[in-house]
């Protein structure tokens, strides 16, 4: 079972009020929450004293930060080069069907976020998904499936 979720209040409290704990910040909310929301994102520079344009530029230069709701399962398909020629394309129009989401969205239900990677180091697996940390090799929608269905 997931612990419950920390109150904003006591993430902050963990940093001294100073601009140079605002990565450290956006991360931990970023772990908590699975995402940034602007409130969180304003008191973040409340706390650390930097302006909301600040914070919002890096909060958006990192891929690792998202400022939207994220599923609680991510799906990521690998469209490097290799799995990219065999069908990794292919794949990811089948997830965004049966999902009914494009690429970068989350279902409405917030279970799953669909999202593309360039090469996870698995080529001789391809095509290869990820699901959470898992690595599917030599993936079909079939494999998927089931593999959705056990999270
Ligand atoms: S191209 Fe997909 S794992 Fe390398």
């Amino acid at each position: 079972m997931k612990p419950a979720r920390q109150d904003i209040e006591i993430i902050l409290e963990q940093y001294p009020r100073h601009p140079q704990h605002l990565i450290n910040l956006l991360q931990d909310v970023q772990a908590e929450y699975s995402y940034i929301s602007a409130e969180h994102l304003t008191l973040i520079c409340d706390h650390v004293g930097v302006p909301v344009t600040q914070a919002w530029s890096v909060a958006t230069f990192y891929k690792s930060f998202s400022l939207e709701p994220r599923g609680e399962h991510e799906i990521k398909v690998c469209l490097g080069t290799t799995c990219h020629l065999k069908g990794g394309q292919r794949l990811v129009e089948a997830c965004e069907r049966n999902l009914g989401v494009a690429r970068g969205q989350t279902t409405d239900d917030l279970k799953f976020t669909l999202d593309t990677v360039k090469c996870v180091g698995a080529c001789a697996l391809a095509p290869v998904v990820m699901v959470d940390e898992d690595y599917l090799g030599e993936a079909n929608m079939v494999i998927l499936k089931k593999r959705l269905e056990q999270v």
